[in-house]
C-alpha cells in the first residue's frame, strides 16, 4: 500500500506531539537541547540506507529517535544534570529512563515504538541496560539505530558542563564507534553510517564538518516537509515552479511556515525554507552593515567560499531572528547558523 495524503497528515499530528514531549524534557537538561533532534536526523538518516525501510517505518523511527530519552522527564533534573559524577543509587535512577519512556510515551502506539526506547542503551553483546537476555540482531532494529546515532550525536557534541569539553571531529568519532562496533554498536549499522558519511562527503568534493553534515539533514528534512505540506494544500507540483509563475495566496504562506513551525523550526527559519520551497525570493539575513569584516571561509576543506560549505561571518551585532542554530539566507543560499559572542560583536558559523 503506499503513502497516501491522510498517512501524511496523521503522522505530522503525530510527529506534533512528539515535538511537544520532546521540549518538555529537555527542558531538564541544557545538553540535550536539540540532542533528541539530531538524533533523530541522523536515525533517518542511516534507516533510508537500510534497504527495506518503509516510509511509514523510517516516519515511527523520527518519533521514537524524539523521544529515546522522554523517561528523563521522570527523573529528578538535579541527578540528570549532574554529568557523571553520580552515585551508585542515581546511576540506579538514570537506568531506569528507557523503561519509564517506553511505558509513558504520550504518542499513540502506531506512530512510535516502544521497545525502540526501552533497548537504545542495550549494547549490541549483551551488556547495558536495562537487563534481559537480549543481545544482537533480538534487539530492536529502531534501537539499535538510535544507539549509533546517539553516540555519534555525543562523541561530536561539546560538553563542557559536564568538564569533558571535548568535541571528536567526525572522522574521529566515526574510528571510535569502529572500535565499539560488535560491543556497544551494530557492526553492520556502524559501516552503514560510514557509508552515508562518504556519501555526504562526496557530494560535497570532500571532507565536511559535523556541522555541515548535520545541517544538510536538517535542511534537506525540512525541505522535503515544506514540500510534503505544500502537496497536501495543492496536490502534485514541479519543484522548479511549484506555483506555475503565479503569486501565492498570503494565507498558503502562513499555513506552511505554522506547520513548520509545529514540527521543528523557528518562524524565520520556516519563512526562510518556505521561500526557499515556493521559488519566492529570499532576503538576506545579514545586512552588509552588520558584517565587522569579510566572510572567511570556515576550517574544514579547501576551496574558495562562495562555493564552499562552511564559512564563518564576523558580525558587530546578531539580528534578533539569528539569535539561535536555524536557517538563514546568505548570499541567496539557506544555512544553518550558530553564532557564538565574541569580544565586540558576534561569530556566527554558516554551513549547508
Ligand atoms: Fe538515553
Amino acid at each position: 500500500m503506499g503513502w497516501t495524503d491522510a498517512d501524511e497528515a496523521r503522522f505530522a499530528v503525530a510527529r506534533a506531539a512528539a515535538e511537544e514531549a520532546r521540549r518538555r524534557f529537555e527542558d531538564h537538561d541544557p545538553y540535550t537541547c536539540r540532542h533528541s533532534i539530531r538524533v533523530a536526523d541522523w536515525a533517518v538518516l542511516i534507516a533510508g540506507h537500510v534497504p527495506g525501510f518503509a516510509r511509514s517505518r523510517l516516519r515511527v523511527l523520527e518519533i521514537t529517535a524524539l523521544l529515546h530519552d522522554y523517561g528523563k522527564t521522570f527523573i529528578d533534573p538535579a541527578v540528570i544534570r549532574k554529568g557523571d559524577r553520580l552515585t551508585d543509587e542515581e546511576w540506579a535512577a538514570v537506568r531506569t529512563h528507557p523503561d519509564l519512556g517506553a511505558d509513558r510515551v504520550p504518542v499513540a502506539r502506531e506512530f512510535v515504538s516502544p521497545d525502540g526506547i526501552r533497548w537504545h542503551h542495550k549494547h549490541f553483546d549483551g551488556s547495558g541496560y536495562p537487563p534481559g537476555d537480549m543481545k544482537g540482531p533480538d534487539i530492536p532494529l529502531e534501537a539499535r539505530l538510535i544507539a549509533v546515532a546517539d553516540v555519534f550525536d555525543a562523541l561530536t557534541s561539546p560538553r563542557e558542563y559536564r568538564g569533558d569539553p571535548r568535541e571528536y571531529a567526525p572522522a574521529d568519532a566515526l574510528e571510535l564507534m569502529r572500535e565499539m562496533a560488535g560491543a556497544e554498536l551494530d557492526p553492520g549499522l556502524v559501516a552503514l553510517f560510514q557509508s552515508v558519511y562518504d556519501i555526504e562527503c562526496s557530494r560535497h568534493g570532500g571532507k565536511v564538518g559535523a556541522s555541515t553534515l548535520q545541517v544538510r539533514s536538517v535542511i534537506g528534512t525540512e525541505v522535503a516537509r515544506a514540500r510534503d505540506l505544500l502537496r497536501a494544500e495543492i496536490g502534485p507540483f514541479d519543484p522548479r515552479d511549484p506555483l506555475k509563475g503565479r503569486r501565492p495566496e498570503p494565507r498558503l504562506v502562513d499555513r506552511l511556515v505554522t506547520g513548520l513551525v509545529r514540527a521543528n523550526l523557528d518562524r524565520a527559519s520556516a519563512t526562510n525554507i518556505v521561500r526557499y520551497v515556493l521559488r519566492l525570493p529570499l532576503d538576506e539575513t545579514f545586512p552588509p552593515s552588520d558584517l565587522a569584516g569579510a566572510p572567511r571561509r570556515g576550517t574544514t576543506p579547501p576551496g574558495g567560499f562562495l562555493h564552499h560549505v562552511e564559512v564563518c561571518l564576523d558580525l558587530r551585532r546578531l539580528p534578533p531572528e539569528a539569535a539561535y542554530a536555524h536557517v538563514v539566507v546568505f548570499m541567496g543560499q539557506l544555512w544553518l547558523a550558530v553564532g557564538e559572542r565574541r569580544e565586540g560583536g558576534f561569530e556566527v558559523r554558516l554551513a549547508r
